[in-house]
């Protein structure tokens, strides 16, 4: 599963190219899911474009509100839904830290959409947190939002370092592969019926460094900010995971 989080980047011109891009340098997929989160008012755009080019390419949000109504400037699960979109990204490191989104509303939110619509759960430590050897305390913490709930669809979990996250940093894909191996068994643990997640890598993912994750055993795809602004970079990094992982 390989998604794009276009955060507040882009334009009607710079998706027109984009899928000229994508277009040109993608090659046969084996049914991957490759999602696009672009910003909201383009998603009706990009997934009329994916489908008129019969691309197999999804359209999802970067986020939802907790509710609707007199909520200005919010955006809603329901029309969400009626937006052509198969995916949620939720509580992600950029709206914890500069929306103050906590915990209490991140888990209001995965459980309007866990039966609607596929969360893609954030989760993350700071470079202090890191430093500190404190990560796996964060995250469980984080993790902590799924906890007692029922899973009866599709679970998916990112793990974005909020340190790697546009720095060109990364951790070791060894170490990445032990934290999603944790991220598994916390969720296995502690949801009501055993959710066995996916669990993608976020955090300046490129077509230099991809293959070097994707071919770690727990990393299941990655969510993909900075290299996803552009159609033939993101298309290298669907070929790269389509080449290791069948
Ligand atoms: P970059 O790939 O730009 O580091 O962003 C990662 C991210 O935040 C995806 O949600």
């Amino acid at each position: 599963m390989i998604v794009a989080n276009w955060k507040c980047n882009g334009s009607k011109t710079m998706i027109d190219a984009w899928f000229k891009n994508y277009i040109k340098d993608s090659e046969e997929s084996n049914g991957v899911f490759i999602g696009i989160a672009p910003p909201t008012i383009y998603i009706e755009r990009v997934a009329n474009i994916a489908k008129k080019k019969s691309l197999q390419i999804k359209t999802g949000s970067q986020d939802i509100d907790i509710s609707s109504g007199a909520r200005t400037g919010a955006i809603s699960i329901e029309m969400i839904l009626d937006n052509n979109c198969y995916f949620s990204i939720i509580g992600h490191s950029e709206r914890r830290e500069l929306f103050s989104e906590n915990n209490i509303e991140i888990r209001q939110k995965i459980i309007k959409i866990m039966d609607k619509t596929l969360p893609i759960l954030c989760v993350g430590e700071t470079l202090e947190d890191n430093k500190k050897d404190f990560t796996k305390d964060v995250l469980r913490e984080q993790l902590e939002v799924i906890n007692n709930l029922e899973f009866n669809n599709k679970l998916v979990i990112a793990y974005e370092p909020v340190w790697a996250i546009g720095s060109g940093l990364t951790p070791d894909p060894k170490d990445i592969n032990e934290i999603h191996k944790f991220i598994k068994d916390v969720v296995q643990s502690n949801t009501n019926n055993s959710a066995n997640p996916s669990v993608l890598y976020g955090g300046s993912v490129n077509s230099a460094n991809a293959a070097s994750f994707f071919n770690e055993d727990y990393v299941d795809g990655a969510l993909v900010g900075g290299a996803a602004l552009d159609g033939s970079s993101f298309a290298e990094i669907v070929n790269l995971f389509n080449g290791i992982k069948q």
